[in-house]
């Protein structure tokens, strides 16, 4: 891979040992995906955050380092809320293990927003064609097919090696060649909200990690695009997709037209979308869980209302950005007045909080995919409103 002169300097170990060894990182990877350079970031977002996941080892990796990012650089959820960590029953050693890593992150200057949704927050972080090194599945996805941006899904090391050089290898989706279609979904049904995420599981399910462009009938809104790219990212590994006449079309190579004739055909029936509630619906559970991506503003303004001030039976957690939570108290409190909670800097999944659940309840194709698997919970898929049902007992 080439490397400028400056490049060089810094892979030679001539600014430091921390660069030098992020800069193999970098150099390494793009001499695997056969990169020729690096390319500037406009920003990252690091996973590799909870406790959970990283443990010791990783906690003294990150410390082990030095310096300060040079590009805006945001966290991945954690293991626990920050804040409110005893109300989650998380232990005070884990806590502190948590807090540990948090600290070290803001010693090396990344922002300690932890959440999956940036894009929700800062509006700066990427916009269309900006390179970007994010890690988080979901939110790779939607900077790729939602904004229009570019970015491969990072793994933590690398992605805290874009940070503090600045750069990343130009290789996957940093390039037009490998964002074109690789298979045509013509969706034959008028979709309600939460169908994007049983769509997006049978979708991942199928195209594995392929480049799926959408026909739809209905014009999804961007709180469910987020859905449907957290949903193909988990049952697969979509990174990129594109909704006809919706998100940012596929660049069209010079002198070829844009027919997408090479592509597999997949039709989708409603029968299909309803078959993924059905495998879950009737079984009992002990946990209503929201926000697998984090609320947005608008989906909070949801659930307030459906829940409209009554008590719920059940455990109900909501999961969102604490910047989205700051900027709502009056619909924190319409939530919690019910009993429910509204945890941030977390999630369903990288926090240990619900291996003592057996059952969850979710809204979220991605959340049904990885609760089991990493977080040993069985989980049932429902609508928005089904979940606040079961929530409230008015339905099993
Ligand atoms: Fe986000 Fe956790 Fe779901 S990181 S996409 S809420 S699994």
């Amino acid at each position: 891979m080439y490397l400028s002169r400056d490049e060089e300097a810094v892979y030679r170990g001539d600014r430091g040992e921390t660069l030098r060894r992020m800069m193999e990182i970098l150099v390494a990877l793009g001499d695997i995906y056969g990169a020729e350079r690096l390319v500037q970031v406009k920003s990252v977002q690091i996973a590799g955050v909870s406790y959970k996941n990283i443990g010791d080892a990783g906690l003294e990796w990150i410390s082990d380092l030095e310096g300060e990012v040079v590009v805006p650089s945001i966290l991945n959820p954690a293991g626990m809320d920050l804040y409110c960590w005893r109300d989650m029953g998380i232990s005070e050693q884990f806590a502190s293990k948590q807090q540990e890593i948090i600290e070290a992150y803001r010693r090396l200057g990344v922002t300690v927003d932890c959440t999956c949704t940036p894009y929700q927050i800062y509006d700066d972080l990427a916009q269309r064609d900006d390179h970007l090194a994010w890690s988080e599945s979901s939110a790779v996805s939607y900077a790729n097919s939602v904004i229009g941006a570019r970015s491969n899904r990072e793994g933590g090391p690398s992605a805290l090696a874009a940070a503090l050089i600045g750069k990343t290898a130009l290789y996957g989706y940093h390039l037009d060649i490998n964002r074109q279609p690789s298979h045509i979904i013509e969706v034959k049904a008028e979709l309600a909200s939460s169908d994007y995420g049983a769509l997006g599981f049978l979708v991942g399910r199928e195209v594995g990690d392929g480049v799926p462009l959408f026909r739809l009938r209905s014009t999804p809104s961007r709180d469910e695009l987020k859905a449907l790219g957290a949903a193909m990212a988990a049952s697969g590994s979509v990174a990129l997709y594109y909704v006809d006449g919706v998100t940012p079309g596929p660049p069209v190579p010079p002198g070829s037209a844009a027919d997408h004739d090479e592509c597999e055909r997949i039709g989708i029936e409603k029968e299909e979308i309803e078959a993924v509630y059905g495998e879950s619906r009737g079984a009992d559970v002990d946990i209503v869980a929201l926000g697998c991506p984090h609320c947005s503003r608008e989906e909070l303004e949801r659930i307030a209302d459906l829940l409209a001030g009554q008590r719920v039976q059940k455990e109900m957690w909501v999961c969102t950005a604490r910047k989205i939570r700051d900027s709502c108290p009056e619909l924190v409190e319409r939530i919690e007045s019910s009993g429910a909670r509204i945890f941030c800097d977390t999630c369903m999944v990288v926090s240990p909080a619900t291996e003592g659940f057996g059952r969850m309840m979710v809204n979220s194709g991605k959340a049904l995919v990885y609760l089991p698997g990493l977080g040993g919970v069985d989980a049932a898929f429902g609508s928005l409103e089904e979940c606040i049902d079961v929530a409230l007992g008015r339905r099993r």
